[in-house]
């Protein structure tokens, strides 16, 4: 396939960025959407020009670092995959794709189609761990019954990880698809229920610090979402806030 890139390109955090027009040749329908850029930036470097600077790392989906607005969508046209996990058969030969960032306030470019995800490390840090004791008489997890419900809607909550690309999705921004999905995977287990109440408060608290924006209940983080984390981890979340309001 031959095919025309639009790529952001931009030099640092201070410096205002542009697409720019690559046309590539050669790509075939089972590379990846990471493999089909190393491509391009092989060629780049040949021609002694400065690579595209994008983040990966697993190449398997799970790490959460690949992280492209690909056509307007987080993640490009396929559903319940990663940029890393996107292949190319899922464009036409001619095509044009336009490659920018993942956008928000609290996403700030560093380089080219690298962003700062750190907000979302500060919202993990103000409430997603659980206390355990590690006296060396520490408690097996599996000795505790769990609901297989509330075991599989825990498990499907974890699976977040943490790319952004709810955020990337949302007209306004919210990181709620996200921060429900971490406050969710301990709500629903006994060994979350400890700090339950400061989890969910001092979340939400980092979360608005942080200038993501407001839910407005739209549903494009869930559509865009490559690990299917539902809105009802949202719905969740918000009973734990007013359950914890109420308490605090
Ligand atoms: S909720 Fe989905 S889209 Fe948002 S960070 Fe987690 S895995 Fe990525
Ligand atoms: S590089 Fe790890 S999820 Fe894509």
């Amino acid at each position: 396939m031959k095919l025309t890139l639009k790529i952001w390109r931009q030099k640092d955090n201070k410096s205002k960025g542009e697409l720019k027009t690559y046309p590539i040749d050669g790509v075939e329908g089972d590379m990846s959407f990471l493999e089909m850029l190393d491509v391009l930036n092989e060629g780049l470097i040949n021609k002694g020009e400065e690579p595209v600077v994008f983040d990966h790392d697993c190449r398997e989906g799970i790490c959460g670092s690949c992280s492209l607005q690909i056509n307007g969508e987080p993640h490009g046209p396929d559903r319940l995959v990663t940029t890393c996990q996107l292949h190319m058969r899922m464009f036409n030969d001619g095509d044009t794709i336009v490659i920018e960032p993942f956008r928000a306030k609290a996403f700030p470019v560093i380089k080219d189609l690298v962003v700062d995800r750190s907000a979302f490390d500060r919202i993990q840090q103000a409430g997603g761990y659980i206390s355990v004791n590690t006296s060396g008489n520490t408690i097996d997890a599996n000795t505790i019954p769990v609901n297989k419900h509330d075991a599989d809607e825990s498990f499907n909550a974890a699976t977040c990880i943490g790319c952004g690309a709810c955020v990337a999705a949302c007209k306004n921004a919210s990181a709620m698809l996200f921060t429900s999905a971490k406050v969710s995977q301990f709500a629903l287990l006994p060994q979350g229920r400890i700090e339950a109440t400061e989890r969910v408060l001092n979340m939400v608290a980092q979360m608005d610090k942080e200038g993501f924006g407001n839910c407005s209940n739209t549903g494009a983080c869930e559509i865009e979402c490559p690990k299917g984390i539902s809105l009802e981890n949202i719905a969740r979340m918000n009973r734990e806030y007013l359950s914890a309001s109420l308490k605090g």
